[in-house]
């Protein structure tokens, strides 16, 4: 494959399936490349995190948009996302981050592993013999553990999981205008939801996140509902692509699956590895604010716009020998499937448990799980995961 047609694959239905070949071709023409639109591509590992950790680089935010799409405000799936600290800069994102990190903490987040366990156990227990893992599983979990966080009562969960789907349709960098319509109102949606949960919280407060959120804080209105909108799309569909993706890499690896279920301690290095083998969110962007020296004696402009190709980077060669082989016990695996710096995912912690807990708990319960049928990849670039996956557990 050529390095135009490598590029080209990225943004077709057919390259997309596997981006992996592509990123070997794009990564050893440069570990940085200007496409023919102007935009930048990062393909190392190496340049990849030092960018994520680069202050001077910044994300799109609100004034961004206003430059180059004045009506960003009229569809509310987009500004909530843009409006989040996702797509903030400091000062505003250091000050929303940390109120945001005071109150995710660890033993927030370690008080939910009984939570994720009973959840597993019971959509285990309900699974038919022959089923869709995604539905049955990999969507459901992660919505019981993020409703149970932000306190949103057990029979809204239902409600969540298609919103929250056509909402994650702005973080794509191509997508039409249908599915933009879709976003729009799924936005409005969570919106007029969140409003009346944060009234009801501010009124009984309970040992929530949007109680907690919700009290002093020190959040805007529109900061503090998008926020809760962010936290819920980007707590759930990024990790039921986690759970999709490592379950197939089990069931097609079954000495590794056997090796998972005899030792369930192995279940961290069995997740870092999923999660640099095919990465749930495939890329993100920054932006110079100040010229940049790549090191190489090239310097890019301020205002360049850099995409920086998270999946390449965790199957770069010069960082992970053999990097198309699954192998769980390679040392210091540490993928930037998280992102890195200022905005390093504020759920990992939390994605981490989930998938730790899981993954063992299928293996055990249901020793004859195994493929049922060709598993269909939803045709996304940036979030990468199955829109179905048949199982058999008999
Ligand atoms: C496997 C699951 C997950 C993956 C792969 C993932 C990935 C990421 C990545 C790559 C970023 C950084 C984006 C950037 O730098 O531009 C990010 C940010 C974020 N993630 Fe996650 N995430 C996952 C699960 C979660 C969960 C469970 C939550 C919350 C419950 C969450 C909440 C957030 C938030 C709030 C941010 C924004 C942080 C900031 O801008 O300061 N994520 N995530």
């Amino acid at each position: 494959m050529d390095f135009e047609t490598a590029l080209g694959s990225l943004f077709s239905p057919e390259g997309r399936l596997d981006p992996y070949p592509a990123y070997d071709v794009l990564r050893a023409h440069a570990p940085i490349f200007q496409a023919i639109d102007g935009r930048w591509f990062v393909t190392t590992h190496a340049l990849t995190n030092r960018l994520l950790r680069d202050s001077t680089l910044r994300v799109a935010d609100a004034g961004d948009y206003d430059g180059f799409w004045p009506d960003w405000r009229e569809n509310r799936g987009v500004a909530s996302i843009v409006q989040s600290m996702l797509q903030n800069n400091a000062p505003d994102h250091t000050r929303v981050r940390r109120a945001a990190a005071a109150t995710f903490t660890a033993r927030r987040v370690a008080a939910l592993r009984d939570v994720i366990a009973e959840q597993s156990a019971e959509l285990i227990k309900a699974m038919p013999e022959r089923t869709d893992f995604v539905s049955a599983f990999a969507y459901p979990l992660p919505i019981a553990v993020i409703c149970a966080l932000l306190g949103v009562p057990d029979a809204d969960r239902p409600w969540f999981r298609q919103r929250a789907a056509d909402l994650t349709v702005v973080l794509e960098p191509i997508s039409t205008e249908e599915e933009m319509g879709r976003a729009d109102v799924a936005g409005r949606e969570l919106e007029d939801y969140f409003i009346g949960l944060v009234a009801e919280r501010r009124r009984e407060p309970r040992e929530d996140l949007t109680s907690a959120l919700a009290g002093d804080s020190g959040l805007t209105g529109a900061e503090l509902l998008a926020n809760l909108v962010l936290l819920l799309v980007a707590g759930f569909e990024t990790t039921t692509n986690l759970l999709g993706t490592g379950l197939r890499i089990l069931l097609d690896r079954p000495e590794l699956a056997d090796r998972l279920r005899a030792a369930p301690e192995l279940a961290p290095a069995f997740v870092e590895e999923i999660l640099r083998y095919d990465s749930p969110v495939q890329l993100t962007s920054r932006y110079t604010s100040v010229p940049l020296d790549l090191g190489d004696g090239r310097r890019l402009a301020g205002g360049a716009s850099l995409n920086l190709l998270l999946g390449s980077a965790n199957r770069d060669p010069e960082r992970y020998p053999d990097p198309h082989r699954f192998d769980p016990d390679r040392p210091n695996i540490q993928p930037v499937s998280f992102g890195g710096g200022a905005h390093y995912c504020l759920g990992a912690p939390l994605a981490r448990l989930e998938a730790q807990v899981a993954f063992p708990l299928l293996l055990s319960m249901l020793p004859r799980l195994a493929l049922d049928g060709p598993p269909v990849l939803r045709d996304r670039l940036v979030l990468r995961g199955y829109a179905s996956l048949p199982v058999s557990t008999g």
